[in-house]
């Protein structure tokens, strides 16, 4: 018969519980699981965003008029019936031939998340 080697219980459940501390203490929390932060967004949008989208949303922030494809106006409804995930891409990745570069080495995911909140906040202000 093969022997097993002796593990008490109470040993047996003394490393079930630090396994389980130490899983929890590593598991990095993603972006997702916070909401975004409106106040946050609200800063990064008047910093990189707003010279082009306009500090209402509107695309008619201070640079658009020099520019050839417009920022596009987040009130219109092309643009706030799209998904989070969709906004959240164009912000991350940028539009081809279009001034809207990608944001991904300038921005945190959580940065574009919290901008996209402010976005939508705004949108629901100018209804
Ligand atoms: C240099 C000007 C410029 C800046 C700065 C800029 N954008 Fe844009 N953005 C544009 C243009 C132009 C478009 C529209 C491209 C098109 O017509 O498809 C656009 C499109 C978008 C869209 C897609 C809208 C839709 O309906 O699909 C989102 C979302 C967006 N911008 C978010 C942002 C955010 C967030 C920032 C700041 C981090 C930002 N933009 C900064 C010019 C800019």
């Amino acid at each position: 018969m093969r022997t097993f080697p002796a593990i008490s219980l109470p040993r047996a459940l003394l490393v079930a519980t630090i396994v389980a501390t130490f899983t929890a203490a590593c598991g990095t929390a993603t972006a997702q699981d916070f909401p975004p932060d409106v106040i946050k967004g609200k800063a990064v949008y008047e910093r990189h965003c707003l010279a082009c989208h306009g500090p209402g949303g509107w695309g008619d922030g201070p640079d658009a008029a020099a520019l050839r494809v417009p920022p596009a106006n987040f009130h219109r409804f092309q643009s706030f019936l799209k998904s989070d995930e969709e906004l959240l891409r164009t912000i991350e990745h940028g539009v081809v031939f279009s001034p809207m570069h990608s944001w991904q080495g300038q921005l945190t995911e959580t940065e574009r998340q919290d901008a996209l909140a402010y976005i939508r906040l705004l949108v629901q202000q100018g209804q």
